[in-house]
């Protein structure tokens, strides 16, 4: 981890820009922000084991660098992996050398019949009309936990295939049976080193 920490700070000063907080004016403090960054590694009981053992499953963007879905990806599949930061309770995920997007809950309305409750879907970005605005993201040990004033999700998200390929997250705030199709993950960061 650290060695990338240190590829992406010298990325950021040859091109000589620092990113944006976006949405959140006045929080610019790249140098409080890269130490606590890491990958989120998605672990999964129910995931069928790679060929490849070194294999791993990371949280990132649908669609790098853009605002959307948050997805599960083999890191070593195509792309890498996003890093991500919590800074007073939100969760940040860095974009690109000049962007950094927050991380959000939006309601998906709709419930899920076998588990009773409607599904909190993970999104970049904070413009959706049914964004959740009051939560707050936080490390336990190594596990991303989310909360809702006295509701949690436990640390529990669901990473479910869509029809068209490639998966969404979702998160309950009450235990749920697993809903069809999807996997129960936990997501974990094993090197920040804030919040
Ligand atoms: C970074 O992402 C933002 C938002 O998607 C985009 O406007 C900008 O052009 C991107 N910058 C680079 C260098 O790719
Ligand atoms: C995100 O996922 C939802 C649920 O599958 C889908 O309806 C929506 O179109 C997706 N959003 C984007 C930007 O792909
Ligand atoms: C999500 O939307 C449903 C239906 O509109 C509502 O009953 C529920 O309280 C909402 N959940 C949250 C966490 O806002």
């Amino acid at each position: 981890m650290f060695p990338l920490v240190l590829l992406f700070l010298c990325s950021l000063s040859l091109v000589a820009s620092i990113p944006t907080w976006m949405y959140a004016p006045g929080q610019s403090q790249i140098g409080s922000l890269v130490p606590g960054a890491a990958y989120i590694e998605a672990l999964g009981v129910g995931y069928q084991p790679e060929r490849a053992s070194a294999m791993q499953r990371h949280l990132a963007s649908e669609e790098q660098g853009h605002l959307g879905n948050v997805t599960v990806i083999f890191s070593r599949r195509k792309r890498s992996a996003d890093l991500f930061y919590i800074n007073r309770q939100q969760l940040w995920q860095f974009a690109n050398e000049t962007a950094i997007f927050p991380v959000n809950l939006v309601n998906t309305t709709t419930v899920i019949p076998d588990t009773g409750e409607v599904p909190l879907r993970l999104v970049t970005g904070n413009k959706d009309k049914n964004l959740i605005s009051s939560g707050t993201w936080r490390w336990r040990g190594t596990m991303l936990l989310y909360d809702l004033g006295p509701l949690t999700n436990g640390g529990v998200y669901y990473d479910c295939p869509q029809p068209t390929g490639g998966s969404t997250v979702i998160t309950f705030l009450k235990p749920v049976p697993t809903p069809d199709g999807c996997n129960l993950v936990t997501l974990h960061a094993w090197s920040q080193l804030s919040d």
